[in-house]
């Protein structure tokens, strides 16, 4: 006796078992049709399907004439967000937003194309005055030159704006006339045109072009003059006239209380103009490293005979010097040493060849006029010894070590599978070995092994690499760049100072004769990953060059089948392709924003005195022997 089946209390007729089975199927699949199809924003844009990633579903590739709202009946058709100034360069184009944490950038910019950046963090501007109009000797120009780029730079990788501020701001402010009337000093005089062209200016700070950031970019004093605001005018102890920070309304009645100071032709210098009370002084400030007169006088004696012999050579040699301090300030804050990452460590070595190189360069010593100095403000510095260098490692991971710094080279999934397929003596990248064989999203899978554990997938982990590539600590604490682009001309904007370009190969510093035992490990592990430098013959291997610049030289020419390889490959990774996008997105617009500076700033005078000359000697020289 079958048993009775009921629906609502009623009987329903004896069914035979297979209809039964039919009919659940038909409800499953109902179901979930429905659940899939009407909950809002279940299934946004295409790449939100990387949530799914790292379980092995196959998805059927959603035909890419279906817009979003067809996809969801109750998502509105959405316009793409406004395109931003300046936010495209080369195939590179961005979006700022606050909301970049988002995993995929497609599903707020419509665009697959199109990253989702964090918004620019403002630049507070840091002033320099230098008059341009004294009359000098050419080489002694060109040394003051050299000075004021090296403080652009300094400041520009502290996150200022550094602006030259010449004569025709001060003249450009109405208080100028008075100036003119009263018998003053010439020094004088031109220490209020000093100010009076910060006050034409506004808030912001006013500085010796000879006084640079030398400490982390974490510091509190540097976190603090990066707020942009100044409740007080502000000087700091023991360096005199070297930096004021202040606000707009505080820099005017300064400038007044000097003007109209009576014995205004007694005192010597801006400070002893006004009553002391006009400044708040900040006493802690050893980040800040001031090389006037005295100073060099007094520590680095050797470099004021130097100017006093012959002013612009001496300049020249002060600059080198500063130039090294800003270097070793650097070794110093990154004591660990610098990561290269390599996951991948069997097919990665020719990628992360111009990362290595960089790390090489970042670990020579400077070539300094005094090798052991230290900076003025901090005498107990670590001074380069070109026997004991920083460390360079290659871990397959990323790991947040405040004292490390991390070069990153991220690959497209392209040139990952390229490389990975060949390897598996794969003589043809399929669609079917693809979807097959090849790991999703293995290189970001790589690299967070360590900071997400394995079972997580693709969404989160492209949230932490944004975090890791794009946030205040990160920038300042790594640099990322693409395996298939050339590195940034400017690099040395990023660091600050300028790196030392010499290609000289430590033999010493790699252990000569691999054994078998370090012959890469595949997938041991992160932590039993080699870490140590790669060997020659790894560096040799041809193959893996060809294979790099096939997938480079992919990249441009694009035929309509590899296109279609490539899609597919980027449909199955959608981290890595995010990963990658986002990198070379936030690396153009670095680019960019200095440009556009630069390009503003080269209006003015000021701009001409401290813009590099003779600049794009450029780094293809040292980075294209991949
Ligand atoms: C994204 O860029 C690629 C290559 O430049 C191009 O083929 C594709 O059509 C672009 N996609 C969109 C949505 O613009
Ligand atoms: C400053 O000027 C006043 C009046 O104009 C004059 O009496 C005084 O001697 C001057 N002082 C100096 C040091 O020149
Ligand atoms: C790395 O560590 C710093 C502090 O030590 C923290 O502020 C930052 O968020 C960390 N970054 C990541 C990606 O975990
Ligand atoms: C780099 O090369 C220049 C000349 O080419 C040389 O004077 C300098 O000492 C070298 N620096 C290092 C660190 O090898
Ligand atoms: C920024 O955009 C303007 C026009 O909108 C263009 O003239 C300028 O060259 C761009 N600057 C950079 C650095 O791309």
């Amino acid at each position: 006796m079958p048993v009775q089946r009921s629906i609502l209390g009623k009987p329903l007729p004896p069914m035979p078992p297979k209809r039964i089975a039919v009919l659940l199927s038909t409800i499953a699949v109902f179901a979930i049709f429905t659940l899939v199809f009407t909950l809002p924003n279940s299934i946004p844009a295409g790449p939100s399907l990387g949530r799914f990633t790292d379980h092995k579903i196959p998805i059927p590739k959603l035909p890419k004439t279906l817009s979003p709202s067809i996809l969801n009946p109750f998502r509105q058709a959405a316009h793409a967000p406004p395109v931003q100034k300046n936010s495209t360069s080369g195939e590179a184009s961005w979006y700022s937003n606050w909301n970049w944490m988002s995993p995929f950038s497609s599903s707020v910019t419509l665009d697959e194309n199109r990253s989702l950046l964090p918004p620019l963090i403002d630049r507070p501007p840091i002033y320099a005055y230098y008059d341009y109009t004294l009359q000098k000797g050419k080489s002694h120009k060109e040394a003051e030159n050299a000075v004021l780029v090296t403080w652009r730079r300094a400041w520009w990788a502290q996150g200022f704006k550094p602006i030259i501020l010449s004569p025709a701001e001060a003249m450009n402010n109405p208080l100028y006339a008075e100036l003119q009337v009263l018998e003053v000093e010439p020094l004088l005089k031109t220490e209020i045109s000093r100010w009076l062209a910060w006050e034409n200016m506004g808030t912001g700070m006013l500085c010796h072009y000879l006084l640079l950031p030398m400490g982390s970019h974490e510091d509190p004093l540097l976190a603090f003059l990066r707020r942009g605001e100044y409740p007080r005018l502000t000087r700091f102890d023991r360096l005199g006239s070297g930096l004021f920070a202040g606000s707009k309304a505080d820099i005017t009645a300064a400038v007044k209380e000097a003007l109209s100071n009576k014995a205004l032709n007694e005192s010597t210098d801006f400070i002893t103009a006004v009553s002391p009370e006009t400044f708040e002084i900040e006493p802690k400030n050893g980040v800040l490293a001031y090389y006037d007169t005295r100073t060099v006088k007094e520590k680095y004696s050797k470099v004021a005979d130097e100017i006093e012999a012959d002013g612009p050579r001496g300049l020249m040699v002060l600059n080198k010097l500063t130039v090294s301090h800003l270097h070793t300030t650097w070794q110093n804050t990154f004591s660990k040493g610098i990561a290269v990452i390599k996951p991948q460590p069997e097919h990665m070595t020719t990628a992360i060849l111009p990362a290595r190189k960089l790390a090489e360069f970042l670990i020579q010593c400077p070539s300094s006029p005094l090798p052991s100095s230290c900076p003025p403000n901090n005498p107990k510095c670590n001074p380069c010894i070109s026997s004991h260098p920083l460390q360079i490692t290659y871990p397959s991971v990323y790991r947040n070590t405040s004292d490390l710094y991390t070069i990153g080279t991220v690959p497209h999934p392209f040139t990952t599978a390229l490389m990975s397929s060949s390897l598996n003596s794969e003589s043809e990248l399929t669609i079917p070995w693809i979807r097959r064989k090849s790991k999703r999203d293995p290189w970001l899978t790589t690299i967070t092994a360590e900071l997400l554990g394995t079972g997580v997938s693709g969404a989160p982990r492209v949230v932490k690499f944004k975090d890791v590539v794009a946030s205040q600590y990160g920038t300042s604490h790594s640099l990322w760049t693409t395996a298939e682009r050339d590195m940034p001309e400017d690099l040395d904007w990023y660091f600050g100072f300028t790196i030392p370009r010499n290609a000289t190969d430590k033999g010493e510093s790699e252990t000569p004769v691999p054994g078998p035992e370090r012959k890469p490990q595949v997938s041991s592990g992160p932590r039993n990953s080699p870490e140590s430098a790669p060997t020659d013959e790894e560096v040799a291997m041809t193959k893996e060059k060809s294979l790099l610049k096939s997938a480079v030289e992919f990249g441009k020419a694009r035929k309509p089948d590899e296109e279609k390889v490539r899609k597919a490959i980027e449909a199955w990774n959608l981290a890595d392709t995010e990963a990658w996008r986002f990198a070379r997105a936030f690396l153009e617009r670095n680019r960019v924003e200095r440009l556009k500076w630069e390009e503003e700033e080269r209006k003015y005078a000021g701009g001409k005195a401290g813009a590099e000359r003779g600049k794009n000697e450029g780094w293809g020289r040292w980075f294209d022997d991949r």
